[in-house]
């Protein structure tokens, strides 16, 4: 295997809160290979976010406490850099882009003016240079009239476009690491489906790997090669998309995937997984799945499971599995 890109070893992360602590991601182990898309799936809450914050070091500090590790970027350890050195990672080296464009670009400036002072600090070129950079980086996206825009304000782009403008500023810098947290989700259908085949077209030209986050397995089926799947902060099961669309084999991830309703079914009723993701506000070593879970057993209660093999690259955190 490849050595990885990124390597998630034992990493806790919880939050301090007047009602007192909850634990947000408790991952034994992820790794990000080079050039992979890996997609990182689960419900609202079950820690997604808060994996890709802490691998840029952009929780806040006073809230939320990192334990374990380490975090291995490159076989550099993260969660031990000092804040000088993540300025000049982030936003180089690791690239993130949010479901929510408009909350990353200023509303009072012309989208030119962050991509090409980006593009001048990042590559140490002039303004005029960087300028020109961002005209290419606007075509390498698809977007019609790059000129125009560069002078125009983000409420004058359609969603579709400026989640295009901040892939194409996400990239510019031709990091080795993306993490792309919902960039699909705020977008309609056709536009979703646009922005995946861009995705998936840059990936052939960029080098970089790319963590993409999404709630939607539909998503996660069209432009990943692997999946890691989410519950409760834990990761509990990854393997090679195909073999997890085929063979599931967390019982979490079986629910999840019989959920997804397919083109021409017809169905009186979409299953739904009973229950909530729960709130973790004491670790305890157990399955957080037991509760919701059809195939659940006493051992279930008496330990934490284990990633575990199940099949080639595949790996399952469960005592029972499907
Ligand atoms: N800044 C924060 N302060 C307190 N709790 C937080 C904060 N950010 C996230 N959490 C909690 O951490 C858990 C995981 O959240 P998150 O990573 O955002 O989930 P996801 O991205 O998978 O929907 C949730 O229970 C959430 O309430
Ligand atoms: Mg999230």
């Amino acid at each position: 295997m490849p050595e990885a890109v990124l390597e998630i070893r034992d990493l806790k992360v919880s939050f301090r809160a007047f009602s007192g602590t909850v634990q947000a991601v408790d991952i034994q182990r992820l790794d990000v290979l080079p050039q992979e898309i890996l997609g990182l799936v689960g419900e609202t809450g079950s820690g997604k976010s808060v994996t890709a914050l802490t691998v840029l070091r952009l929780l806040p500090e006073r809230k939320a406490v990192i334990e374990g590790g380490p975090v291995l970027f490159k076989g550099q350890d993260l969660l031990t850099k000092p804040e000088t050195e993540m300025r000049k990672i982030r936003g180089r080296e690791i690239s993130m882009i949010f479901q929510d464009p408009m909350s990353s670009l200023n509303p009072v400036f012309p989208v030119g003016e962050p991509l090409t002072r980006i593009i001048a600090v990042h590559q140490g070129v002039s303004l005029k240079e960087a300028r020109e950079r961002a005209l290419a980086v606007l075509g390498r996206v698809h977007l019609p009239n790059p000129e125009k825009i560069l002078g125009s304000y983000p409420h004058e782009l359609s969603g579709g476009m400026r989640q295009r403008v901040m892939i194409g500023m996400a990239l510019s810098s031709n990091p080795d690491l993306l993490l792309a947290d919902e960039p699909t989700t705020a977008l309609d259908v056709t536009i979703q489906a646009q922005i995946l085949r861009l995705i998936n077209e840059l990936r052939h030209e960029i080098k970089a790997s790319i963590v993409f986050i999404t709630h939607n397995l539909g998503v996660i089926a069209k432009v990943s090669d692997r999946v890691a799947v989410m519950y409760a902060g834990n990761v509990v099961e990854i393997g090679p998309t195909t073999e997890i669309f085929r063979r599931p084999a967390h019982p979490y991830t079986d629910l999840l995937l019989k959920a997804i309703p397919r083109l021409g079914e017809r169905r009186d009723k979409l299953p739904v997984i009973d229950g909530a993701v729960p709130v973790i506000r004491r670790p305890e070593p157990v399955c957080y799945f037991h509760s919701r879970c059809p195939r659940r057993g006493d051992a279930c209660r008496e330990a934490r499971p284990v990633l575990a093999p199940v099949g080639a690259g595949h790996y399952v955190a469960c005592r029972n599995p499907v």
